[in-house]
């Protein structure tokens, strides 16, 4: 995973839109296959809140920032709630990945509406939907399709940019998947 982290992933996440100087939250980062990388894209000028539930994959990934001099790694521990304490209008980029299957329709959309709040008026919203029907299904998603959570993002006030499909980290290892990316309605953009 250190090339992924160090180079082929740098190369996804420029491919699928991060730029230097963005402020990016990497939310349920485990210990950080797309934080590392998210955070030598957006260089020293930007910053990656990297936020998870879990302490341990959070030690990790602070030991992993550290060993790379990485001092933009803003490292959030939560309890699992959907509500985070970032100001409105303040993050470029929201990576989604691997995550949602965690949520319920009900608290999905909690979260799609933290998105709608935390992110600035032009901000990307970037899905990687695994665990859907044919993509080992898990959990919430064992029945949804990446059609319909791309769907269910729409109905909460985001539109579908592009998709960009590689060879992308899922766990310890790299498999084939496409990432959704979005960003807020004007009608939102107007408030
Ligand atoms: C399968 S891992 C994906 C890690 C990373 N995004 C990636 O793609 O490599 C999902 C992570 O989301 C975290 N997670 C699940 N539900 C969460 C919640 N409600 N709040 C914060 N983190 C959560 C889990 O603790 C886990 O570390």
């Amino acid at each position: 995973m250190e090339t992924w982290e160090k180079e082929n992933g740098v190369k996804f996440l420029r491919k699928a839109g991060l730029r230097p100087e963005q402020i990016v939250l990497d939310f349920g980062c485990k210990m950080g296959h797309y934080t590392i990388p998210a955070a030598f894209v957006v260089g020293s000028k930007g910053i990656v809140y990297a936020v998870d539930k879990q302490q341990q994959a959070l030690n990790e990934l602070q030991q992993k920032a550290k060993a790379n001099n990485l001092k933009n790694v803003k490292i959030v521990k939560t309890s699992g709630q959907t509500a985070l304490e970032l100001e409105s209008e303040s993050i470029d980029v929201i990576l989604f990945y691997d995550v949602l299957h965690y949520f319920g329709k009900h608290d999905r959309k909690k979260l799609y509406q933290e998105a709608q709040r935390v992110l600035k008026q032009d901000g990307l919203l970037s899905v990687y939907p695994k665990h859907t029907v044919g993509d080992d299904p898990l959990q919430e998603f064992r029945k949804l399709s990446s059609n319909d959570v791309k769907r269910e993002i729409e109905n909460s006030d985001f539109y579908f940019e592009e998709k960009y499909c590689g060879a992308i980290s899922h766990d310890d290892s790299l498999n084939q998947g496409c990432v959704l990316n979005f960003r807020k309605n004007e009608s939102h953009n107007c408030i």
